[in-house]
């Protein structure tokens, strides 16, 4: 009687497994051949050159270089066109040549094709009907503003008026209906080489107290040939900045015109941290915590440094350090979420490098780095040392990164937590995809040749905004199609 029971137990359980196999079997067969449907367009150059050149143009993209698809545009009107033929027009069925599966082929080489004319269209400049697609999402770009050479910094407040810096030392409001205005009362800068009027940020509270903040590279007042990162704040009324003032500056000023560094970003608790490069000097301050180059700084709403800072009470240290050992860290964002705080930076030749930036640290330059001196010799042999943090990911060559913010919208759930990276010499938008360990997991390079990047913004509206220059332009992502 048992072993009956057991027999019974067995005989059922590999009927359910055979069963369960089938029935995957036909499941993953079924997808696959959907997948090879709209990914292989095997032979088809070889079908369009033999039945449809001869009309339609002896390349493909001659075929689709028309406005407006009489029969449409999508997947199932062209299989149908193409099958069925158009007789009042002249188009012939091809049914009987060519099977179902040929088709499919040929109409994805088609709309390949169209594909690849909407990108080179899209590198002209006429990109608003161009759709990329990421992780599912379907983005469109919206040009928001084009009337500057260099945006640097982009914010907006809760009412959706926009504001961005010029780096040639302006500051605009817009109001997304196509009306800009210039802001008075911003600081004089010195425009020259890295530096200029570079990030602009509101107070956390601007609804209320209508504070602003702008970091731009300061001359001397006694001296044309020296500059330094400096913080300015006041208040914006009427399109006017009232009691504005510089509410820190950065020990010391130096003659270069490089390596500024400059971004500005508020966390959940309050607090500022701005990003201070190295101004090339890298033997002299990066290492050193009595200055505030190659640094990124806590600071109160008022520029003063915050007291639980990890060198506030060090004899000889600046109070407002934050991290040290940085290069020039042209990016810095923060995750309200999970109250992480990034950084990237510039590397010299190779050694770009995005930062999970923590108190205290110190992030390795000039000692470690993956890179090495532009004219091809070497800075140091080692990547790595005791007592210095390795960074996220790091590019070699490099991509030179400006720009840099962490998606927590709606807008994008697909990119939830993915930090986006502009870069300036290859003109495209980096993303970077980390686990809930922060390991990098992969890239995707987004909008290729749409301009060399300054600046990216999760807004208020919880849109990305973007800022490229030469020439000078504002993108909004739309995710919503
Ligand atoms: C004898 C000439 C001829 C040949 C060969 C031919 N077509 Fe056409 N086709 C036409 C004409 C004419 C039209 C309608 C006018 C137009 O859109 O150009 C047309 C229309 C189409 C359309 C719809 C275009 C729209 O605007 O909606 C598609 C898609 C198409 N053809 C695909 C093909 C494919 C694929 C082949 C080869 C398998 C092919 N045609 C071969 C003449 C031809």
């Amino acid at each position: 009687m048992k072993f009956l029971r057991y027999l019974l137990y067995v005989i059922g359980s590999v009927i359910l497994f055979l069963l369960c196999t089938v029935l995957w079997y036909k499941c993953t067969t079924h997808q696959q051949m959907i997948a090879a449907h709209q990914e292989n367009v095997g032979d088809a150059e070889a079908y369009y050159e033999e039945y449809c050149a001869s009309c339609h143009g002896s390349k493909v993209r001659e075929f689709v270089e028309r406005d407006k698809w009489v029969y449409g545009s999508s997947r199932t009107e062209m299989f149908t066109v193409i099958k069925d033929g158009a007789d009042v027009d002249g188009m012939p069925a091809y049914g009987e040549v060519l099977d179902d599966q040929q088709i499919y082929e040929l109409v994805d080489y088609i709309m390949a094709a169209i594909e690849d004319k909407k990108q080179e269209d899209f590198n002209s400049g006429d990109n608003n009907d161009v759709v990329f697609k990421s992780e599912g999402m379907n983005l469109k770009l919206e040009l928001v503003a084009d009337h500057m050479d260099s945006p640097w910094g982009i914010t907006q407040d809760s009412s959706g008026i926009l504001y961005y810096t010029d780096k040639s030392g302006q500051l605009f409001s817009n109001d997304l209906k196509g009306n800009h205005k210039q802001i008075e009362g911003t600081p004089t800068v010195k425009y020259r080489g890295q530096g200029g009027m570079m990030d602009v940020c509101l107070h956390p509270n601007f609804k209320e107290n209508k504070r602003i903040y702008l970091t731009y590279s300061k001359p001397h007042p006694n001296d044309e040939g020296l500059s330094t990162t400096a913080l300015f704040s006041g208040v914006l009324e009427n399109g006017k900045i009232k009691d504005g003032k510089d509410i820190f500056i950065a020990m010391p000023y130096e003659t270069t015109s490089r390596h500024f560094g400059s971004r500005l970003v508020f966390d959940n608790d309050g607090y500022m941290f701005l990003s201070v490069g190295e101004r090339g000097r890298r033997d002299d301050y990066p290492q050193k915590l009595d200055n505030h180059l190659g640094k990124i700084l806590r600071m109160n709403d008022d520029g003063t440094p915050v007291p639980s800072n990890p060198f506030y009470n060090q004899e000889g240290a600046m109070k407002e350090i934050y991290s040290y050992g940085h290069r020039n860290p042209q990016g810095l964002c923060y995750n309200p979420d999970s109250n992480l705080l990034y950084d990237h930076e510039h590397g010299p030749r190779g050694g770009d490098e995005i930062n999970l930036v923590k108190a205290g640290e110190n992030y390795g330059w000039p000692v470690i780095t993956y890179g090495i001196n532009y004219v091809g010799t070497k800075i140091t042999d080692i990547t790595h040392k005791e007592g210095m943090l390795q960074p996220e990911r790091y590019w070699v060559p490099s991509i030179a990164p400006c720009g840099m913010d962490i998606i927590t919208s709606d807008r994008y759930p697909a990119w939830n937590g993915d930090i986006l990276t502009g870069s300036l010499k290859f003109n495209y938008m980096h993303r970077d995809v980390f686990d809930e360990n922060g390991k990098w997991v992969k890239e995707e390079k987004l909008f290729p040749n749409i301009g060399r990047f300054r600046s990216i913004e999760q807004c208020a509206d919880g849109y990305i905004y973007f800022g490229v220059e030469d020439p000078g332009k504002i993108y909004r992502i739309k995710s919503e199609y």
